[in-house]
């Protein structure tokens, strides 16, 4: 996981609608539409468990510290699903009890390993690692028009984050081709039966992309297929300046709404 800096979050909640626009130009979906389709929370159960979940967000102080405008901008999120979101004053140990106090059903709390939303009344908890794979598969499903079965996609990067794409690829019974610049990773997936693509050369071969790798700025314009679809929550992001600025209208990028958004519906099931 990278750690998020502040001026990477901190637009998110004055421009939380544009994000929405954004999604919905590129997948088809808005936020509630995709996180209930990534937790399969029918719509209609998704907006009642809104209306019945208050949820409490819980600056953490603990290792490297806050990062400025993580908070605000989870609750902002949350705010424009609909949920009755708040910031605790009081951070670590207390703010937990302030969430409850308050009434809070779920609490978002993450430090340097782990991003994670509890469901206090239902013993729940969801991973962010999980939540943002399955948010970015219903993206690129959305953008493929509502179907990846047999679809042949390049997952590039198959960490933490990747692995859950993978998982949640072969749910949707994609067509999967793993690359990771990690050998012995690319080692262990062929090991597994995946299909494996050993040369960042052949990535333009690929029309439809998945990106959950730690290193940005590395994939140029000439690397891609001409009509590439890249669905990617990598930080920071893998494409160049010159490669972002030609095929912005086909990537779909973010460093947390997404990901928050379906740890929420997640929390709710
Ligand atoms: N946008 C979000 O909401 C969100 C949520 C969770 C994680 N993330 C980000 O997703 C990324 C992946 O997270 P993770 O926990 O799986 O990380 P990880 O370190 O476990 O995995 C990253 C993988 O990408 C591979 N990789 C890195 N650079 C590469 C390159 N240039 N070419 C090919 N492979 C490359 C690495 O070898 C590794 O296997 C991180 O940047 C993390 O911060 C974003």
């Amino acid at each position: 996981m990278t750690r998020l800096i502040e001026d990477w979050i901190k637009d998110i909640r004055d421009d939380i609608e544009k994000y929405e626009e954004k999604l919905v130009e590129k997948t088809g979906l808005n936020f509630l539409s995709l996180a209930s389709n990534a937790s399969n929370i029918p719509i209609d159960d998704l907006l009642a468990s809104i209306k019945e979940n208050k949820i409490g967000v819980i600056p953490i102080t603990s290792g490297k510290g806050i990062i400025g405008s993580f908070a605000s901008s989870v609750e902002a999120v949350l705010r424009f699903m609909g949920f009755d979101a708040f910031v605790t004053v009081d951070t670590d140990v207390a703010g937990m009890y302030e969430a409850h106090q308050r009434g809070a059903a779920i609490i978002f709390l993450a430090d340097d390993k782990k991003f994670i939303a509890i469901n206090l009344k239902k013993n729940i908890f969801v991973d962010n690692d999980l939540a943002t794979a399955a948010g970015f598969v219903s993206a690129m499903e959305g953008a493929a028009g509502g179907n990846l079965k047999d679809m042949e996609i390049l997952l590039i990067g198959c960490g933490k984050v990747g692995k859950e794409i993978v998982n949640e690829l072969q749910r949707k019974n994609a067509d999967i081709v793993v690359h990771d610049k990690n050998k012995s990773v690319l080692e262990e997936m062929e090991r597994k039966g995946f299909r494996v693509l050993k040369d960042s050369n052949h990535i333009k071969k690929y029309r439809w992309i998945m990106d959950a790798t730690s290193t940005g700025n590395w994939l140029k314009k000439d690397m891609l297929h001409p009509a590439v679809f890249i669905a990617t929550p990598g930080v920071p992001i893998s494409l160049d300046f010159e490669a972002y600025k030609h095929y912005k209208d086909r990537v779909l990028h973010d460093y947390l709404p997404i990901g928050v958004a379906v740890m929420a519906a997640m929390a709710c099931k």
